[in-house]
């Protein structure tokens, strides 16, 4: 047996719902991060500062007792919203973020961007106050093919947006391609990229070889092997770019089960043994930390967490409890589809 040990990781991308979901799913991430980004992708959606701040109350009110989990909220971008009430939930530190959704690209995204021109003020104010946007980097145009969605968006509008803007820093939130990689890293600066556990273990065979399996559809949707390479070599490099935003997304079974599945995988209960197993493969174990523990904190500006996080390798593959049981109903637990030999130490 042999153990590692990293600082206590942040999770830069997280969906935890609201009431008896997020009852459900706070503990799972709760129980090995210190921090996350909380997406704020509700019904209605989290738009002001004062939105925030209780949607902040009812997760901390989910934690378990004596839980230390600091939830980092995000605030969804509208057409409407108000640049005074950005700037004054960034700098009284309610807000860490603010989530560009184009409209319609995503689960409950209707309320999103359609005319990125209509936002630009509010873009102007966080490019001047030094706060984050985090973008969901794929195009809506139904003309467009779903697994180019991510590329045609970086040429058609983020990487304009950024040359009109190049103050503004920009977080490029689960890449998933090559493509994506490739333009992070040749980047100068403000731009970073969060990468998830599930797109690191699984190329798009896992949805749809051999049988429809609603439980690995996610947005962006997972791409051919070629990309999956490429993530996992921007993750495992060191580079202080890239870093980990697991996107663990939990619906009900019902919900992925069914004529028209929703997107979202939850990962939030194996992502950092799943992760451990990636970076062993990759003979990158010595990179873990970076990608899960400082890279993050770094972005952000915010100290690495003092805390540690032991990891232990056995000689047998570990099992992980299939599903979750929440008071909103059953949420299946991310398959990695390949042994894996890392648990979390309790
Ligand atoms: O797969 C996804 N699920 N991608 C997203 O962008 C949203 C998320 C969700 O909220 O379910
Ligand atoms: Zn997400």
């Amino acid at each position: 047996m042999k153990t590692i040990e990293i600082p206590r990781p942040d999770d830069w991308h997280l969906h935890l719902r609201d009431g008896a979901m997020l009852e459900g799913v706070a503990p799972e991430s709760a129980r090995h991060f210190a921090r996350a980004i909380i997406m704020p992708n509700l019904v209605p959606p989290v738009v002001t500062k004062a939105d925030a701040e209780a949607y902040r109350g009812r997760i901390l009110a989910a934690l378990p007792q004596g839980s230390d989990f600091t939830p980092l909220m995000t605030l969804y971008l509208t057409e409407g919203t108000d640049a005074a009430d950005v700037a004054d939930a960034f700098t009284s530190g309610v807000a860490t973020a603010v989530k560009l959704y184009p409209a319609g690209a995503t689960t409950n995204s209707h309320s999103g961007v359609r005319d990125l021109g209509k936002v630009m003020g509010v873009l102007e104010t966080m490019a001047e106050i030094g706060m984050t946007l985090c973008i969901h980097g794929e195009v809506t145009d139904p003309a467009v093919d779903i697994f180019d969605r991510e590329k045609v968006f970086i040429d058609t509008v983020l990487d304009p947006l950024r040359q009109r803007l190049p103050e503004l820093r920009i977080t490029m939130e689960h890449i998933t391609t090559k493509d994506g990689a490739d333009y992070v890293a040749g980047a100068v600066k403000n731009l970073a990229a969060s990468i998830t556990t599930h797109h690191l273990m699984i190329n798009r065979n896992a949805i749809l070889a051999g049988g429809i399996r609603p439980h690995y559809y996610c947005l962006p949707v997972a791409k051919r092997e070629l990309h999956r390479l490429a993530l996992r070599k921007a993750a495992t490099s060191g580079d202080a770019r890239f870093f980990l935003g697991t996107d663990s997304a939990p619906h009900v079974d019902p919900m992925k089960e069914c004529g028209c599945g929703c997107a979202g995988i939850f990962t939030a209960t194996n992502t950092m043994a799943c992760l451990a197993q990636v970076f062993e493969e990759e003979n990158a174990l010595e990179k873990l930390a970076n990608f899960a523990s400082l890279n993050g904190p770094a972005w952000y500006r915010l100290p690495v967490n003092g805390e540690k996080l032991m990891l232990t390798r056995h000689d047998e593959p570990v099992e992980f409890p299939s599903h979750i049981q929440t008071g909103a109903g059953r949420v299946t637990v991310f398959d990695p589809m390949t042994p894996v030999y890392w648990s979390v130490e309790a």
